[in-house]
């Protein structure tokens, strides 16, 4: 029985792809979604400085009395997931575990891994998913291009094309899946279905069934019976902003937010 907010935040427009499907399973809840887009890419920089960007929209979402956040950001995830739960009380959750879950739930033998050069260089999800599956082969793919390119405007780009044969040419023939560990990267799903036969995985739906869970666990389920709202925040530029995720979600924003935090 709750109408405050839930918190969603990455660097930029990748998290748009984990807000769609929270959408779809909680439609009811209202959702403010943080875009840091002055800062993006978080891939090229240190753990200290990821922590210390990510702290400020924890911040700010607590300030404007969230109930639950989201880190929609493998990147933000990895460095500062675990610092941030020690600050704060309020429940977090953080994507990484949410592609190790939906990778393990199918048996591969082999999968490959996309992501920023932070994310790779951690280890995070390889380390990860060898607990629970000691025999699939796992190969990673730093894709340094891509977020910047996305975030852009990927079809502004003439070699986009070009970069993207470049990093899935890194991807094995024998690969059964792969991971999309950075959310930008379902924003090229198109893209990338032409370049992989075998199973893409977008850690966006299980994240909102772990969402869910948190929500019924704490009793924090919005009780809405109409249609949750949903506000943007970005650190940058809100018009181009606006225009890629009103493309990518297929329907009309009404505004975004600049703010300075
Ligand atoms: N969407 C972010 C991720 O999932 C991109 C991070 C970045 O800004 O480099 O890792």
């Amino acid at each position: 029985m709750d109408k405050r907010d839930i918190g969603v935040f990455d660097s930029g427009i990748g998290g748009i792809s984990v807000l769609k499907k929270i959408i779809k399973f909680l439609p009811n809840e209202n959702i403010m979604y943080f875009g840091d887009t002055k800062n993006i890419p978080y891939g090229e920089k240190t753990k200290k400085e990821i922590q210390e960007l990510s702290e400020r929209i924890v911040k700010f979402f607590i300030l404007n009395n969230c109930k639950v956040i989201v880190i929609a950001c493998n990147t933000a995830t990895i460095a500062a997931l675990d610092m941030l739960k020690s600050l704060y009380k309020i429940p977090i959750i953080g994507i990484i575990d949410s592609g190790v879950e939906a990778v393990s739930l199918n048996g591969y033998e082999e999968i490959s891994v996309l992501g920023t050069p932070f994310t790779i260089e951690s280890k995070e999800h390889l380390n990860k998913i060898k607990i629970r599956n000691k025999k699939m082969k796992i190969d990673t793919i730093s894709c340094r291009k891509l977020c910047p390119m996305i975030e852009e405007g990927w079809e502004k780009f003439e070699n986009r094309y070009e970069v993207l044969d470049e990093y899935m040419s890194h991807i094995p023939k024998t690969s059964d899946a792969l991971l999309l560990a950075c959310t930008h990267y379902p924003f090229l799903i198109k893209d990338i279905q032409k370049r992989f036969k075998g199973t893409i995985i977008d850690p966006g739906e299980e994240c909102a069934k772990e969402l869910f869970k948190v929500l019924k666990k704490k009793d924090i389920l919005s009780d809405k019976k109409d249609k949750g709202k949903i506000e943007f925040y970005v650190t940058g530029d809100k018009k181009g902003f606006k225009e890629k995720i009103e493309e990518f979600l297929g329907t009309h924003i009404d505004d975004v937010y600049e703010v300075n935090i």
